[in-house]
């Protein structure tokens, strides 16, 4: 029996995830957006027939946000409920200081053949905190369908994906198709507004990453105002108001019981829009999100999860063997194959197997690997508090509570305030 100075079935439950603590001898936390908790659970089952030790699976919420602060009450206790945590590519050097360094416990060159940025990414003050599991990067879905229907291109501006949205909706509901949108995409105030209005703004020349690499908060800029302008416009227009309440499931949802024509997801969501109980199977296609004006470039922003050891595990040398096991080569084939996550093995790109289950690995290989990353390194403990802040602006600017001009002037001056206090 695990014991720990909080149980973690009480904080678990206390948010509504699910799980007692039980007799397993490790316990992983693992994502349960779409089939994630599935493809998880299957990785376990193998590494269990391997050792036959048994693992617990606890399963989380989806909204990365509300995965922090579980996980963050988690480690603030010191408590070994959880040995094996899934850490988003944002967190590593906020949570460092709960995580062992796997260099200690992996063979020598474990990271060798994983993509270097990534395990770069993962290595605090030469520790190295997690293994790369998979690398995420945002896309653009479109029903290919409906664009040869009204003779339009994949739109290459957010302009341009306007205007086709704006065409292709007033024609399907002229058809009758009242619940009929043109975009739908990630807008609750969370993470992933975050990275959704990173990618808008990103995109326009000069627009910026929030913070640069300097430190230096840039997100007041005419570009960015544009950018937040536009997709303000959306709501209610080519947006059904709900958007501003939705995660990537609800997008999903929305997009796979075909009643929008564009949506902004993770490549996760292949799989599930191509199954059998899709209403939309091979009416879907997948390209880069749109750039900012025809002088702007695409600017999917990077995103993935890792696999970490607590410091407060009771077993940090079996963890670490099921943190290998489950990010080995074939695992990582299996679930790139059946789920469609992006490896973390360069190699996994070129395999034929892989390519034909999701074509796009191939296709969009510049996008994963050129993926714009969130101001997390520079900004270290801060970025959630920046993140939050950035995120709810945009939520209120969305909203129609706020224009783009004074909410992102506030924003500056909190961000201001936020880099005083340090970092
Ligand atoms: C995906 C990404 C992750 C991001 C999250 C936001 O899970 O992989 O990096 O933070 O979406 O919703």
């Amino acid at each position: 029996m695990k014991s720990g100075l909080i149980p973690a079935g009480c904080l678990l439950a206390a948010i509504g995830a699910v799980s007692p603590v039980t007799a397993a001898d490790l316990t992983l936390s693992c994502g349960a957006v779409g089939a994630e908790l599935q493809l998880c659970q299957a990785g376990v089952k193998r590494w269990e027939a391997q050792t036959g030790h048994s693992v617990e699976v606890v399963s989380t919420p989806n909204s990365a946000t509300e995965r922090l602060s579980l996980y963050q009450q988690i480690l603030n206790a010191r408590s070994s409920d959880i040995d094996v945590f899934q850490i988003d590519v944002v967190w590593p050097g906020m949570l460092a200081p709960h995580l062992i360094d796997l260099n200690e416990h992996l063979p020598d060159g474990a990271t060798d053949d994983f993509f270097e940025a990534i395990v770069d990414n993962n290595t605090v003050d030469g520790r190295l905190v997690a293994m790369p599991w998979f690398t995420d990067a945002g896309v653009l879905y479109y029903r290919s369908d409906l664009l040869d229907k009204y003779d339009l291109e994949v739109p290459t501006t957010w302009e341009g994906l306007t205007e086709a949205a704006q065409t292709v909706q007033a024609g399907e509901r002229e058809a009758g198709r009242s619940d009929f949108w043109g975009y739908v995409f990630q807008g609750r105030a969370y993470e992933g507004l975050t990275v959704n209005a990173l990618e808008w703004i990103a995109s326009y020349p000069d627009g910026g990453t929030i913070v640069d690499d300097d430190g230096d908060i840039t997100v007041n800029n005419a570009q960015a105002v544009e950018a937040l302008s536009l997709a303000a416009g959306w709501i209610d227009n080519i947006s059904p108001r709900g958007v501003l309440n939705y995660t990537e499931e609800e997008a999903r949802g929305v997009f796979q019981s075909g009643n929008a024509l564009f949506m902004r997801n993770w490549p996760y969501a292949w799989d599930l829009v191509q199954s059998e109980q899709s209403g939309i199977r091979d009416r879907v296609e997948v390209a880069p999100l749109p750039a900012g004006g025809e002088d702007g470039q695409s600017a999917g922003v990077l995103g993935g999860w890792n696999l970490a050891v607590s410091r407060y595990s009771d077993h940090p040398d079996m963890a670490a063997d099921l943190v290998a096991f489950l990010t080995s080569f074939d695992e990582q084939k299996r679930r790139a194959i059946e789920g469609s996550y992006n490896p973390t093995l360069p190699a996994l790109y070129q395999d034929d197997e892989v390519l034909a289950a999701v074509p796009f690995f191939g296709t969009l290989y510049d996008t994963f690997t050129s993926a714009v990353p969130r101001p997390a390194a520079v900004t270290g403990d801060n970025y959630p508090r920046v993140s939050n802040a950035f995120f709810n602006t945009v939520h209120e600017v969305l909203s129609g509570n706020v224009s783009a001009e004074q909410g992102l002037e506030q924003l500056d001056r909190e961000l201001s305030r936020l880099k005083r206090r340090r970092w």
